[in-house]
C-alpha cells in the first residue's frame, strides 16, 4: 500500500490501483467477519471462535453502543485484539480533494441550508470550469445553477421528476442562470446521447445505477471531465455486484447487494421522532423474526417487504406479526400472546446493534472497494482520475468525490501515471 496516499494525497494513478488490490486482500481476509448479518443470525458463525468478543459486545450497554457506531478510531482500538482494526481504519482512510477557493456567493432562498454547503464543497473542487457542464440526475438542479454562475457556462440538467424539471427552469429563468432542465430517464437508451466530449459532468448523489450507468457511457462518449459523488450503491443493482473495470472483474472478490447495503448502514442523524419510529420497526421486524421460527420451527431468517414507519406502528405490533405472517404464508394463532414477543425484539434489537459493531469496522472499506472500481473503470479508459473526499462526514456520509478528466493532447493517462509515481 503507498502509505503517503493513505495519509496525505487523494488517491491517483498506480497508488488507485495499489489500493483497490489491498483492500480486496483485506477484505477477502476478514470475509467471515463482515458477512454474516447479525439481524439474520441469532448466533453469528464467527462467535464459535471468537466467544470472548460476543461475550465482550454484549456486555456493552446501549450508550457504548452507539459511541462507538459513531466513532471508528474508538472502535478499531475495541476491537484491535481480535481484528485487523487498525489495518482496516488505514486502508479506509481517505483524504479530502484539496479545495479551490470560490467567489463568495449569498446563501439562495430555495436551496437548504445542507445541500449548499454540499454544492460548495463539490464545486471548489472542479479544476476547470470553463466547459459547459451535463448535470447528472438534477433534481431542481441547483448544483448546475451554482456552476452556470461560476463558470458562465452553459448547463444541461437532466431528471426524470417533471415537477423538479419545470422547478429547475422556473429557478434557472429568475436567476437568469444559462440552464437548460430536461425530462429525461437517464437509464432510457437514449440517455447518451446527451454526453459530449467538450463537457464536464457533474453528479451529486446520483444513486446505483444512476451514476453506473453515467460511468458506463462516459467510458463510452468521453466526455472531457467527470466530477462524481455516488451514493445508494445497492439500488438497481442485481443479485450480486458486476464490477464495473477489468481490475474489479479480476478480482478476488465478490459482494452481493445486501452487502452493498453495509456500506451505507451507519448511524445518521435523523430528528428523534424518525430515529424512534425506525428503532420501532427495526425491533418489530425482528420479534417477528423470533415468531416465525417459532412457528415453522426452522431456524432460518425469512426476509420482509419494505413498510412505512409511521402507518405500520399506528397499526401496533399485532398488525404487523399478522401482516408479515400472511406474506409468508403463516398463521399467527390467534389467542397467541404477543406482547412477550414485542419484548423479545427489543432486546434482539439491542444485542444486534451491539454485534454490528464487527461490520461497522468494515463498512468503510466496502464504500471504498466499489468507488475504486469505478475508478479503475475511468482509468482503464483513459481518464487521469483522483479520488478524495470533498467534505466532512458530518454534511453528508456520502462524501467520496471522483475527479476524472482526459488527459490533453499528446499526453496519454499511461505516461501520466508512470511520470507521477
Ligand atoms: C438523491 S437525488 C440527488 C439530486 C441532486 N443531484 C442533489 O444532489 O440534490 C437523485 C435524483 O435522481 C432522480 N432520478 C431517479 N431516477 C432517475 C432516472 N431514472 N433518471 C433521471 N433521474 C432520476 C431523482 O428524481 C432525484 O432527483
Amino acid at each position: 500500500m503507498n502509505t503517503r496516499a493513505a495519509h496525505g494525497q487523494p488517491l491517483r494513478g498506480a497508488a488507485l490501483i495499489a489500493r483497490f488490490e489491498a483492500v480486496t486482500a483485506l477484505l477477502v481476509a476478514t470475509r467471515q467477519w463482515w458477512r454474516p448479518a447479525p439481524f439474520q443470525h441469532p448466533r453469528l458463525p464467527w462467535e464459535a471462535t471468537a466467544p470472548e468478543l460476543a461475550n465482550y459486545l454484549r456486555a456493552l450497554d446501549r450508550d457504548a453502543v452507539e459511541g462507538l457506531h459513531s466513532d471508528l478510531p474508538a472502535l478499531a482500538d475495541q476491537l484491535s485484539p481480535w481484528l485487523p482494526a487498525a489495518a482496516s481504519v488505514a486502508l479506509g482512510t481517505v483524504p479530502q480533494l484539496p479545495a479551490q477557493s470560490l467567489p463568495p456567493m449569498p446563501e439562495p432562498r430555495d436551496v437548504p441550508g445542507r445541500k449548499w454547503a454540499q454544492i460548495q464543497a463539490f464545486l471548489s473542487r472542479c479544476q476547470t470550469t470553463t466547459l459547459p457542464a451535463l448535470e447528472w440526475c438534477s433534481g431542481k438542479a441547483h448544483l448546475g445553477r451554482h456552476y452556470a454562475a461560476l463558470a458562465g457556462a452553459p448547463v444541461t440538467a437532466l431528471e426524470w421528476d417533471d415537477a423538479l424539471v419545470a422547478a429547475a427552469q422556473q429557478l434557472a429563468q429568475r436567476e437568469q442562470r444559462p440552464v437548460a432542465a430536461h425530462c429525461q430517464d437517464v437509464l432510457a437508451p437514449t440517455a447518451g446521447r446527451w454526453l459530449q466530449p467538450a463537457q464536464q459532468v457533474l453528479a451529486l448523489h446520483a444513486c446505483g445505477e444512476l451514476h453506473r450507468r453515467l460511468l458506463r457511457l462516459c467510458a463510452e462518449r468521453r466526455p472531457q471531465a467527470l466530477l462524481l459523488s455516488p451514493c445508494c450503491y445497492h439500488l438497481g443493482s442485481g443479485e450480486d455486484y458486476e464490477p464495473l473495470s477489468q481490475q474489479g472483474q479480476r478480482s478476488a472478490l465478490q459482494l452481493s447487494r445486501e452487502e452493498l447495503r453495509i456500506a451505507l448502514q451507519e448511524t445518521v442523524t435523523a430528528p428523534g421522532r424518525e430515529q424512534r419510529q425506525r428503532e420501532t420497526l427495526q425491533a418489530w421486524r425482528l420479534g417477528f423474526d423470533l415468531l416465525q421460527r417459532e412457528l415453522r420451527g426452522i431456524e432460518s431468517y425469512l426476509r420482509t417487504p419494505p413498510l412505512a414507519a409511521p402507518a405500520t406502528i399506528a397499526k401496533g405490533f399485532a398488525a404487523l406479526c399478522q401482516q408479515l405472517a400472511r406474506h409468508h404464508g403463516l398463521t399467527v394463532p390467534a389467542a397467541l400472546d404477543l406482547a412477550p414477543w414485542e419484548q423479545a425484539g427489543w432486546r434482539r434489537l439491542a444485542e444486534v446493534r451491539a454485534l454490528d459493531l464487527v461490520r461497522a469496522l468494515f463498512r468503510p472499506l466496502l464504500e471504498l472497494w466499489v468507488v475504486l472500481d469505478y475508478a479503475c473503470l475511468l482509468q482503464e479508459h483513459g481518464y487521469e482520475v483522483e479520488l478524495g473526499r470533498f467534505c466532512q462526514r458530518s454534511l453528508t456520509p456520502r462524501n467520496l468525490l471522483l475527479r476524472a478528466v482526459l488527459p490533453a493532447a499528446g499526453t496519454t493517462a499511461q505516461n501520466v501515471v508512470e511520470n507521477t509515481y
